[in-house]
């Protein structure tokens, strides 16, 4: 293990890691910043339907400049953005198809999907809110000037859906450097499929969804910049272990924590030092931690 990481390690272990600086430079997972980044998870998926065009239209509403969604496979290989393996939960795929169950998304066309409503599961005002494809929600975003954390969800479900996904986002622009250097990251909870990423195109910004050990830190550090836990299993003395590592980029090791969306727990996230925190409610968040840094340099 890195001599930093060993001896940071064992400060957490003592329980005397120092709360984190609000005035110092944090990452703004591409920038600097005194607060951590806020993604708006899903889009900003508690005011809107989750991983639809209007769930990115509403995190840009609120000022919101990046955006968190999941991408899967139809069965002719087009790339779609939906949260779950299966489409019962966010469309009306049972009455459109009701013998089709149990309605995996790698079991439908692109041109069936397109046919259903992912919206008024969440509110009748956005009936007819479709199921976006891969290109048709960059193109979103890029029109918005926000950035992407685009999750590879079920990857295992989709041999192949690495490559085809950069081929989409070198298709629509998304890997010049402009991009590449701060407004795209690729993560997963599936740590062979972001090396694969990182394979393909080594410039691209990785994320892993989860807590590594500590000890297997210098593993990932190999090919992801990101460590991204949910805020339950998260502590200062983790935060700092991260930290003490530098990813393939040649930078310090980031954190971006979810589903945090209240303000309590977001100002204890903050207090700990992440880098990013990723919210349903992400004005929320952002909210608490901007008061938090304001009143930290008072
Ligand atoms: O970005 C973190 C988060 O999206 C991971 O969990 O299930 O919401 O994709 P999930
Ligand atoms: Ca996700």
């Amino acid at each position: 293990m890195h001599a930093r990481a060993v001896a940071v390690t064992t400060t957490a272990l003592l329980g005397v890691a120092l709360l984190a600086p609000l005035s110092h430079a944090r990452a703004d997972l591409g920038g600097d910043a005194a607060e951590p980044s806020v993604i708006a998870h899903r889009g900003a998926s508690g005011y809107a339907p989750e991983n639809t065009l209007a769930a990115v239209d509403k995190a840009a509403e609120l000022g919101i400049r990046w955006v968190e969604n999941d991408v899967q496979r139809t069965r002719d290989g087009e790339l779609v953005v939906l949260h779950d393996d299966n489409l019962r939960r966010t469309t009306d795929v049972e009455e459109v198809f009701p013998d089709r169950a149990p309605w995996k998304v790698k079991d439908f066309t692109a041109a069936e999907i397109a046919r259903l409503d992912a919206g008024s599961w969440f509110g009748s005002e956005y009936a007819g809110a479709r199921v976006p494809t891969l290109k048709q929600y960059v193109d979103r975003v890029e029109h918005n000037h926000q950035k992407l954390l685009l999750e590879l969800k079920n990857p295992q479900l989709y041999p192949g859906i690495e490559r085809e996904t950069l081929k989409v986002l070198a298709n629509e622009g998304w890997l010049d450097r402009p991009h590449v250097a701060g407004r795209l990251i690729v993560q997963s909870f599936s740590a062979d499929s972001i090396r694969t990423v990182h394979e393909l195109k080594p410039a691209v910004k990785t994320g892993f969804l989860g807590t590594p050990s500590v000890a297997d830190l210098p593993a990932y550090a190999k090919f992801t910049d990101q460590i991204n836990p949910s805020y339950g299993s998260l502590t200062r003395g983790y935060v700092a272990s991260v930290h003490a590592f530098t990813g393939p980029h040649g930078r310090r090791m980031e954190v971006s924590t979810w589903t945090v969306d209240d303000a309590d727990t977001a100002r204890r996230v903050a207090a700990y030092g992440v880098d990013g925190v990723i919210s349903n409610r992400p004005d929320v968040v952002r909210d608490a931690v901007r008061e938090m840094a304001d009143s930290a340099v008072r």
